[in-house]
């Protein structure tokens, strides 16, 4: 073993704990190399959602969330991850790995990785602390965003207006239709939705309409704090800090215990992303995400994790080798 180069095994138990990453409709459209210390992340293209997400953008904030998990669970296993960010056309990231002495916040914010959970279920009316108002804040910040709290009345109604006419406008799109319900409603599949997380569509504008929601829809109101992700531009490059600054918030609410769920339909479509940032962002920033987050009502039960593909479809070889020292798996074999 050489304590300056991490070994196949750490690698791949990196990969492993970075792919519980959230992504849009949990199509999980990443791929992954690695050799030695140098690992690499693209986007997979063919997993791209070209009727819900038709900039892309949801495609790299899902990739951004990965990258961020990646770097958690590469801290809490001993290294440290230098990126370079779209270092050259169709790579999203190089990541160096370097010795790094675990500290406790680290194996705290990896921990919360296999515990994070997209709750769609109205959450309990009770406030944020401003504690963790402000540790949310900060985590954003800490990448390269900004989290902004709705907090008044009329930012709070320019997004729901939003949310209700995008669902509008969606509704009326056969092709988005199509796509949604190809990935949701899914039973024993490793990638979409899946029935049982889903909340059964209410004109709630928090519900995107999943297929076949299990989750039944209470009518309590939904205490949930509503907050925008935003960056300063928009180009590739801060869709995927948005990806990463938002997976910092959505680890950062779980150790916090708090509940939370990304939500992006007011923000697919240009007509309804402009309400947004007129509205709830003066025009002066770029809205990637709305992050919901708050408390679960006491004695709410736990969603179960969704699925996520084997390891073995996301990595593939790296040059001539594939990752150090491990077989190639049968699967990859013919690509
Ligand atoms: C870019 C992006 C957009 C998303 N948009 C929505 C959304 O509009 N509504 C929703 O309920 N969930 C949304 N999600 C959450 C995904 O559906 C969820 O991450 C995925 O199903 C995996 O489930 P998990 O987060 O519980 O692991 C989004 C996630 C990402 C990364």
């Amino acid at each position: 073993m050489n304590q300056y180069l991490p070994d196949a095994y750490t690698v791949r138990a990196a990969i492993a704990l970075a792919v519980r990453a959230p992504s849009v409709h949990n199509t999980q459209p990443w791929e992954w190399r690695f050799s030695g210390r140098t690992v690499e992340l693209r986007a997979d293209a063919r997993r791209h959602l070209r009727h819900t997400d038709p900039d892309g953008r949801d495609l790299l904030v899902s990739c951004g969330c990965v990258l961020h998990h990646f770097t958690v669970a590469a801290a809490a296993l001993g290294w440290a991850a230098q990126i370079e960010r779209l270092p050259e056309p169709g790579l999203l990231a190089r990541i160096t790995l370097v010795p790094h002495d675990t500290r406790d916040g680290d194996i705290a914010l990896a921990a919360a990785i296999p515990r994070r959970r997209s709750d769609r279920r109205p959450f309990a009316e009770r406030p944020l602390l401003v504690r963790d108002e402000v540790f949310l804040a900060k985590s954003a910040t800490d990448h390269g965003a900004l989290l902004r709290l709705l907090d008044d009345a009329p930012q709070l109604s320019a997004l729901t207006g939003a949310s209700l006419a995008a669902r509008e406008l969606h509704r009326a799109d056969t092709d988005y239709g199509i796509e949604l319900a190809a990935w949701s409603g899914r039973r024993y599949a490793p990638d979409g939705v899946p029935a049982q997380n889903a909340v059964h569509a209410t004109e709630a504008p928090r519900v995107r309409d999943f297929a076949d929601a299990q989750l039944a829809d209470t009518a309590e109101p939904d205490g949930a704090a509503l907050t925008v992700l935003a960056t300063r531009g928009d180009e590739p490059a801060d869709r995927l800090r948005a990806g990463e600054a938002a997976s910092a918030v959505l680890l950062t609410a779980t150790r916090l215990n708090l509940a939370s769920c990304l939500v992006t339909e007011p923000l697919e479509l240009t007509s309804t992303r402009a309400l947004v940032r007129d509205c709830v962002l003066d025009g002066k920033l770029e809205p990637q995400l709305v992050v919901r987050v708050g408390y679960l009502p006491e004695g709410a039960a736990p969603l179960p994790a969704t699925p996520r593909r084997p390891i073995g479809e996301v990595v593939r070889p790296f040059g001539h080798g594939y990752g150090v020292g491990l077989p190639i798996p049968a699967q990859l074999r013919r690509h």
